[in-house]
C-alpha cells in the first residue's frame, strides 16, 4: 500500500496552511471595514468612521467611552481574536435575523422599540419569544446575558462587561434605531 503521507502530499498541505494563513492575516483589513454588511457575523470592525455619539461608537466598535475594547465573557472565539461589536452580529440597522459564524442562534431585533413591544424573534429561528423588554431588562441582557423572566440568553450572544454610563449610551443609540 501507499504510504498516506508522501513527501508530495505534505508540501500541499503546508503549501495551503501558509495560504490560508495569508487569507485570515488579510480578513479583518479587506472584509469589515470596507465591505457592506453580508449578513454574516464576523470578526473586525465594522467602522463607519465617524460617529454621532458614544453609544453609536459602541454599538459599532465595542469600545468604551476611554477606547478600550470592552471585555466580553462568551460569544463565538472569532469575536475575542479579531474584535467587532453588536452590529457585526445585529446588524448596522439592529434588525438582527441573520445566523453569524460559529452560533448557535439567529440574533434577533434590537430594535429599543422591538425589545419593549416583545416583537424582536429570530427571522428563521425559533420565531417571536415575546418578552417585554424595559430599559433595565435590556440592560440585563447586555451585561448578564438573561431574558427578562431571567432565563440564560444563548452562549452566541456575549456577556459585555459594561460600565452604566456606557450602558446608558448604548442603550439611548438602540432607541435612535426605531
Ligand atoms: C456574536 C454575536 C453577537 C454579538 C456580537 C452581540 N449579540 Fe446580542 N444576541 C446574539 C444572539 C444570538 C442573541 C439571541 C440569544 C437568545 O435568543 O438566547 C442575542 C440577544 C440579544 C438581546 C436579547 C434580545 C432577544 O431578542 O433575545 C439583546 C438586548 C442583545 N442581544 C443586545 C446586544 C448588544 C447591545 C450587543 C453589543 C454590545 C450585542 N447584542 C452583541 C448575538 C450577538
Amino acid at each position: 500500500m501507499k504510504p498516506f503521507h508522501s513527501a508530495k502530499t505534505l508540501w500541499w498541505g503546508m503549501g495551503l496552511i501558509v495560504l490560508g494563513l495569508a487569507g485570515i492575516s488579510t480578513f479583518p483589513l479587506s472584509g469589515p471595514a470596507t465591505a457592506p454588511f453580508s449578513g454574516w457575523g464576523y470578526g473586525g470592525f465594522y467602522d463607519r468612521g465617524s460617529y454621532a455619539s458614544n453609544g453609536e461608537r459602541i454599538y459599532f466598535l465595542g469600545l468604551d467611552g476611554e477606547g478600550s475594547r470592552i471585555a466580553i465573557r462568551g460569544g463565538p472565539p472569532w469575536l475575542k481574536a479579531m474584535g467587532g461589536s453588536c452590529v457585526n452580529c445585529h446588524g448596522p440597522d439592529g434588525r438582527g435575523g441573520f445566523p453569524v459564524m460559529m452560533g448557535t442562534r439567529v440574533p434577533g431585533d434590537i430594535r429599543f422599540s422591538s425589545l419593549s413591544s416583545g416583537r424582536h424573534g429570530q427571522v428563521g429561528g425559533e420565531g417571536d419569544n415575546g418578552h417585554l423588554y424595559t430599559e433595565k431588562d435590556v440592560k440585563r441582557a447586555i451585561r448578564d446575558g438573561v431574558d427578562p423572566d431571567g432565563g440564560r440568553l444563548d452562549p452566541t450572544m456575549p456577556r459585555w462587561k459594561m460600565d452604566d454610563r456606557d450602558l446608558d449610551d448604548l442603550i439611548v443609540f438602540l432607541k435612535t434605531l426605531g
